[in-house]
């Protein structure tokens, strides 16, 4: 690493990522390269958020119109762009009741969706062991992990968390005095962790019984990551809300919550707002990304692409199981090295991510090449029967 930066990061930024060790200078697809001109195949895509990689073209003209003409409006006024994105989530979710709010990142979508519930009368929220929804107080309070939680106690009152995956333990959690359930359909910061077969769609049961909300927090899973426009879609089942961010905006910082239904009408004027949130800019990239998605088909080569590396990389020695859907994968190591073998792989040339000692998680571009998988799958291959 060039020390000159180093040293000027520490100098000027808080220590809450550390310090990393590369200072990336640019990328194209799903290459970037270092300020040394090293060049990494980036298997992590900005943590599951550069849909289609980096430079494209087609967005960054996009960005560019929509900043020459009109940048900001405040939530004061209309803009086509925030219309036509709302249009196009309330299409994916093929439900017409289905209204947007936008703001700015995956914390803020989760504390809408917080806040919206609370509108309903309950104050009780059950949210699931190993969950992340993000670090902002209420966010972090529905976030199920004790190491991220701990230092900042006390936490909103009233949440209550479950084993993830736990179908009985929803069951005797659930009641009528609890406002939502919140879950991820994939628990990504988490591992890659899929739910049972058949657990979104009791827990839609259960929830529906006691008139509880449903709220499916596809921050990480949604924008066609797992193949499909949302992570939950397979289960068959319709939440109340939905809450998105990371892909949702080509880069730009971008979050919604959906609601549907009688959660669509819970929010009257005045019950929260964002400065930012539906920024014309922001909206311009994500309707420029979500057209590209739709014309290149990539939610189907996602899920093509997710099942070849799947078949691949379960044959790898050392690979105990492969997990995930699409191109949001969780390789579990039989032995606890998945840290080290993020950084060995770092040195040559592969952005790729450790959750834990065992898992390694890869959430690439969906336009990354099959030529580009393989090369990943090669160096995985020599590193875990050599590392
Ligand atoms: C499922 C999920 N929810 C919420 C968040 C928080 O998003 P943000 O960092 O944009 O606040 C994340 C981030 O990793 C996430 O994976």
């Amino acid at each position: 690493m060039t020390h000159s930066l180093k040293d000027r990061w520490e100098r000027s930024l808080q220590n809450n990522y550390g310090t990393p060790s590369i200072v990336l200078h640019r990328g194209s697809g799903a290459e970037v390269w270092d300020a040394d001109g090293m060049r990494y195949l980036d298997l992590l895509g900005g943590i599951a958020t550069n849909l289609l990689g980096h430079g494209n073209s087609e967005i960054s003209s996009a960005i560019a119109q929509q900043a020459s003409k009109l940048s900001h409006v405040s939530n004061f006024y209309m803009h086509e762009p925030v219309i036509a994105l709302a249009e196009k989530l309330q299409s994916f979710t093929g439900d017409h009741t289905a209204r947007t709010f936008f703001c700015n990142s995956g914390a803020e979508a989760n504390e809408a969706a917080l806040k919206l519930s609370r509108l309903t009368g309950r104050t009780k929220i059950l949210a699931t062991d190993g969950a992340f929804h993000g670090r902002t107080m209420g966010a972090l309070s529905l976030t199920g992990q004790p190491s991220k939680r701990d230092a900042f106690k006390p936490l909103i009152k009233g949440i209550k968390h479950v084993p993830f995956g736990d179908i009985g333990a929803a069951r005797k959690a659930i009641s009528k005095k609890v406002a939502m359930f919140i879950v991820e359909p994939i628990q990504g910061e988490n591992g890659v962790v899929v739910p049972p077969t058949g657990y979104l769609s009791e827990l839609r049961a259960l929830t529906s019984e006691s008139g509880v909300l449903l709220a499916f927090d596809c921050v990480q899973t949604g924008m066609g990551r797992t193949g499909q426009w949302f992570g939950y879609e397979s289960s068959g089942i319709v939440p109340d809300i939905i809450t998105l961010a990371k892909g949702l905006g080509a880069g730009l910082p971008l979050g919604a919550t959906i609601a549907l239904g009688l959660a669509s009408q819970l929010f009257t004027p005045g019950s929260h707002g964002s400065t930012f949130g539906g920024n014309p800019i922001a909206c311009a990239a994500a309707n420029a990304q979500i057209a590209i998605i739709e014309r290149e088909g990539l939610l189907a080569s996602n899920r093509a692409k997710g099942a070849l590396l799947k078949e691949n990389i379960s044959q790898i020695e050392g690979v105990d199981l492969i997990r995930g859907e699409g191109l949001l994968l969780g390789i579990v190591l039989k032995q606890p090295i998945a840290k080290h073998v993020q950084v060995r792989l770092l040195t040559q040339g592969f952005l790729t991510n450790a959750t834990s000692e065992t898992v390694l998680r890869i959430a690439p571009a969906f336009t990354i090449s099959e030529t580009q998988l393989t090369e990943f799958i090669s160096a995985l291959t020599k590193e875990l029967r050599h590392g």
